[in-house]
């Protein structure tokens, strides 16, 4: 039986390659996805939405909505994913797109999947902490919430202390760590142990897979930038985060109480903290089976068959 998922996105390529992985995996099933502002303005996000689906050959079907983008730091990663976000590929948006609402798009998928429903957060949070305010109770009627964001032992990628997702909407972040809601936390301790280089990407531009093909252009302008990472690599944060889901058997995990801090020089870092009370834990994943979990990523959005 497949795992029903929602991903809320801030759309860029690492995103877009999480959704081929979720298309090309038959442990999951996507039902939604909904945009936030982050890497690319909520605009550009929401419709990078059908931009991405129409590439993969998915259809334009599947329930989408615009989500918000309420950032104390309106900056982008336009300088990681391109101006679009997806690389500066012409991807055709479809002519009329008409994205849900968020509250109304979250009651549906929550109500017709409930605690089956896996939502993968692999941008801000400012969505998901504004439905706890405004529709209390209503993702705790879901099942598990995966988030892909925080930099806890390691070094962030935005300032030394913070990771992008956590430090573009810090009390978001806050917000859902301490909401007792069963939240694992996917950071950058795990996720910068994963990068693809060229010979990947030329893997994936010789495969016959439609989704592999397509992310293999949407990586070619990344690859050329000059990143913390090095020139040639691209750390796949959001796919890790999902794969989590996918591969359990890659990760282990810890739970811990997270404290985040929301404004200041160290806005946005997340430091692990002793907590008694069940409900301030969450789970933290500490460590990946890095090698494995590359293979199986890639042999998916290739769509060859073996699986380690
Ligand atoms: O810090 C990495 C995270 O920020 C990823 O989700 C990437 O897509 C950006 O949203
Ligand atoms: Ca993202």
């Amino acid at each position: 039986m497949s795992m029903p998922i929602l991903i809320d996105t801030d759309m860029g390529v690492d995103d877009a390659m999480a959704v081929g992985l979720a298309l090309a995996s038959p442990e999951i099933r996507l039902v939604g996805l909904a945009s936030v502002g982050g890497n690319v303005s909520l605009d550009q996000a929401t419709i990078n939405m059908p931009r991405v689906l129409e590439a993969f050959r998915a259809g334009t079907q599947l329930p989408m909505a615009r989500g918000l983008d309420q950032s104390a730091h309106l900056m982008n990663a336009a300088d990681v994913h391109g101006d679009d976000g997806l690389g500066h590929v012409d991807l055709p948006a479809p002519d009329a797109f008409a994205p849900d609402e968020l509250i109304p798009f979250y009651e549906r998928a929550i109500a017709e999947h409930g605690r089956s429903l896996a939502i993968v957060a692999i941008g801000p949070l400012t969505n998901l902490a504004y439905l706890l305010r405004e529709r209390p109770g209503l993702l705790e009627q879901a099942g598990r919430v995966v988030v892909m964001g925080g930099a806890i032992w390691c070094k962030g990628n935005v300032t030394p202390y913070a990771e992008f997702n956590f430090y573009r909407d810090p009390v978001a972040a806050r917000d859902l760590l301490v909401s007792g809601l069963p939240i694992s936390v996917v950071s950058l301790d795990v996720t910068q142990q994963v990068a693809i280089d060229e010979s990947h990407v030329a893997r994936m531009s010789r495969s016959a897979s439609r989704i592999g093909g397509q992310l293999a252009r949407m990586l070619q302008w990344p690859m050329a930038q000059p990143s913390e990472d090095g020139v040639g690599r691209f750390l796949v944060h959001d796919p890790l985060a999902l794969g989590t889901l996918i591969w359990p058997q890659l990760f282990l995990q810890s739970r811990m109480g997270l404290d985040i801090t929301t404004s200041g020089p160290q806005a946005g870092r997340s430091k692990p903290v002793l907590v008694k009370d069940k409900k301030r834990q969450v789970s933290v994943v500490i460590s990946v089976n890095a090698a494995d979990f590359l293979e199986n990523l890639l042999e998916r959005l290739c769509n060859e068959s073996f699986v380690v």
